[in-house]
């Protein structure tokens, strides 16, 4: 029996990881040109392109915006190369941050990647393009956390659960205004900061692993990265707890037209990818904690990617060359 007819999903992550790994590519090579439109675009129609090539009939339930908004992966976008005669493939929601961090990319600076996720229909929440409040941690101080409590209480239960004081928690949070407040309360708390200026997806991957010296992310970001990270976390066994942020009342009314009743919900990792054949694959573009950047040599160009299954539980960290015409690979272990 070959090993795509024992697991059809073994096939689809090789195919996403080629996917996210030729975006990062070609987001790379506009690294530093400081135009974030550039590096975003590069990285959007190599994405949509490759995706072409997929063995699924796909749906775009998280992408680059609405349809009238976005030429390319847009929501209800069908992406795939879909059925051929005689062959059935997956029919899977597929979740995508073409180039997480443009502006890291376009300045050179660590942390940005290109992200793809993918689970059964229905497995991953449409989460409407606003912010969402976020407390991510890993498994271990999984089931400690409550958004509605303080900032003091939540980092006193998370080190707890570490088994280290509140001074040695490493909190990652975005450095905007609008944190002001939360950056006063974790510094009263006496936990340290990292203050990150793009990127609180990668971020709260980071978080779930250990010995990458971050132990939990808080803050507003995107709440289509919330569900994305949300992914990520299933295959993890790490939690985020998130709340939408309505600025108005226009984005109020917005958010019930798209069905969604209950505004001041708190969302469990569950409820924002409540799939369980869920795939990830991202890929580093510039240096970071989680991955790699993209690192063009004289054998090829070498890509680190992080591919997880939560069907098979399998989590990889994929090395890859990309071989330019001499075949002279050199080792680097
Ligand atoms: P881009 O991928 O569009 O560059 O956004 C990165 C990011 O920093 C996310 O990681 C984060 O969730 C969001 O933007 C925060 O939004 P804002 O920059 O508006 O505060």
């Amino acid at each position: 029996m070959t090993l795509s007819k024992l697991n059809p999903g073994n096939n689809l992550s090789r195919e996403f990881l080629e996917v996210v790994e030729q975006s990062a590519i070609a987001a790379a090579r506009t690294m530093g040109v400081g135009d974030r439109n550039l590096s975003d675009q590069a990285a959007v129609e190599v994405m949509r392109e490759v995706m072409d090539n997929v063995s699924m009939k796909g749906t775009v339930v998280i992408g680059e915006g609405e349809r009238d908004k976005a030429p390319m992966l847009y929501i209800g976008e069908e992406v795939g190369k879909g059925e051929e005669i005689g062959q059935t493939v997956p029919e899977v929601d597929i979740a995508v941050d073409p180039l997480e961090g443009t502006n890291l990319c376009a300045m050179g600076a660590a942390g940005a990647i290109t992200v793809l996720a993918s689970s059964e229909k229905g497995g991953l929440l449409n989460a409407p393009d606003c912010y969402m409040e976020k407390i991510i941690v890993g498994p271990s101080a999984k089931g400690a956390i409550d958004i509605e409590a303080s900032v003091e209480d939540n980092l006193s239960a998370i080190a707890k659960r570490l088994d280290r004081e509140v001074e040695n928690l490493v909190v990652v949070v975005l450095d905007r205004p609008r944190h002001a407040r939360l950056i006063q309360d974790i510094r009263a708390a006496g936990a340290r900061i990292r203050l990150i200026s793009d990127g609180d997806l990668s971020a709260g991957i980071s978080v779930a692993l250990r010995g990458t010296g971050v132990h939990v992310v808080m803050g507003i970001g995107g709440a289509p990265e919330g569900v994305i990270t949300a992914a990520a976390l299933k295959c993890l066994n790490g939690e985020i707890l998130a709340k939408l942020v309505i600025k108005d009342e226009d984005q109020a009314q917005r958010m019930r037209n798209m069905g969604i009743r209950d505004l001041n919900k708190a969302y469990s990792t569950n409820d924002l990818a409540s799939g369980s054949k869920i795939i990830f694959a991202a890929t580093g573009v510039t240096d970071g904690t989680l991955l790699k950047g993209v690192r063009i040599e004289r054998d090829g160009v070498r890509t680190q990617s992080l591919l997880m299954n939560l069907d098979n539980r399998h989590v990889r960290f994929v090395e890859t060359i990309h071989l330019a015409d001499r075949a002279d690979v050199t080792l680097r272990l």
